[in-house]
């Protein structure tokens, strides 16, 4: 088929149309034309016999709408879709330590025993290293159970002054329920220094990070505990953002909702990495991003963060 063939072709099916009075002719016009065994197709599969020369011309009229849309009919949206809360959070919390020199640093899922657990300085009968609470894969290897490993790995490769953040996915063995997932996310937090780091510090830091994530009217409550690598070590509450520390359901009537774990890194988590424990000090944290999530955008149900339901997502848009 030559161009001038084409342009023959393209004139008369343009006619057909044009005289083309009901739906009925314009159907059986388009069944002729664009259908499956319609004369366009068969015209753009003819192409390959078009001399070379010809063929950028004759892909251009192939190609063209045989007749103009009707264009006062609305456009078709297909929506934006919207970041999840879960990455949402991450982005925030990685902004906002951005904001005060830490940088992310991350961590594979799988783990060895030592980055996990000895070096974070966990004693050979701690409940979490179980097998009933933790996944295994052999004698060493693990789905980590936390993103302090992350701490270990970071320590490891680099001097102080470290500052960093890593957040990531982490694996339990928890029966799934309103609260708890077997996979959930934490972000880590950890700096170590040469001049002396304290409570106070680690306490400066995350009062700033909880007004910038929750707001103004959030504070910040540190609770005696224990972790084996940081001592002495806090957990984290927030004052309740539904009942604003008065005391309610969501809060158990409390007042305060927890959302990390923290403290001063163990000397000994120093010696394990090679560090000089008499030369540097630092603070960690780990927070629970679904929980920073659910308690910012009030979601009662972690189990709604992993179904992928665009009803609930999209509420947040
Ligand atoms: N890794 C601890 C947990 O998962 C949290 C934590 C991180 C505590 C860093 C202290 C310092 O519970």
């Amino acid at each position: 088929m030559t161009l001038a063939e084409l342009e023959n072709a393209k004139a008369e099916s343009l006619k057909e149309i044009a005289a083309a009075n009901d739906a009925a002719a314009v159907e059986a016009l388009r069944v002729k034309y664009v259908g499956r065994n319609g004369s366009i197709p068969a015209l753009i599969k003819a192409m390959k016999d078009v001399p070379k020369e010809e063929r950028p011309a004759g892909g251009g009229s192939s190609g063209e709408k045989p007749v103009d849309a009707d264009l006062t009919l609305p456009g078709r949206w297909w929506g934006l879709g919207v970041k999840h809360p879960l990455s949402r959070v991450i982005e925030e919390t990685a902004a906002i330590f951005g904001r005060l020199g830490f940088t992310v640093a991350d961590g594979p899922e799988l783990e060895t025993k030592f980055n996990n657990f000895t070096a974070l300085n966990t004693p050979a009968h701690h409940p979490s290293m179980d097998r009933s609470d933790t996944f295994w894969f052999g004698e060493d290897c693990l789905l980590r159970t936390q993103t302090s490993p992350v701490q270990i790995r970071t320590m490891m490769a680099n001097k102080p002054p470290i500052r960093v953040i890593c957040p990531g996915r982490t694996y339990r063995r928890d029966t799934t329920d309103a609260t708890h997932s077997a996979n959930f996310h934490q972000i880590e937090g950890l700096y170590v220094d040469t001049k002396p780091v304290s409570l106070a510090d680690l306490k400066s830091v995350l009062a700033y990070f909880a007004k910038e994530m929750m707001g103004d009217g959030v504070t910040v409550r540190f609770r005696p505990h224990f972790f084996p690598f940081t001592e002495p070590s806090v957990e984290v509450d927030f004052t309740c953002h539904v009942c604003k520390g008065k005391g309610c359901n969501v809060c158990k009537q409390s007042g305060w909702i927890e959302v990390a774990g923290a403290g001063m890194v163990d000397p000994r988590v120093f010696g394990h990495v090679g560090y000089d424990p008499e030369k540097v000090s630092g603070y960690a944290f780990g927070f629970g991003v679904e929980r920073i999530a659910m308690i910012k955008y009030g979601i009662p149900d972690i189990r709604w963060l992993y179904e992928n339901d665009v009803r609930f997502l999209s509420q947040l848009a």
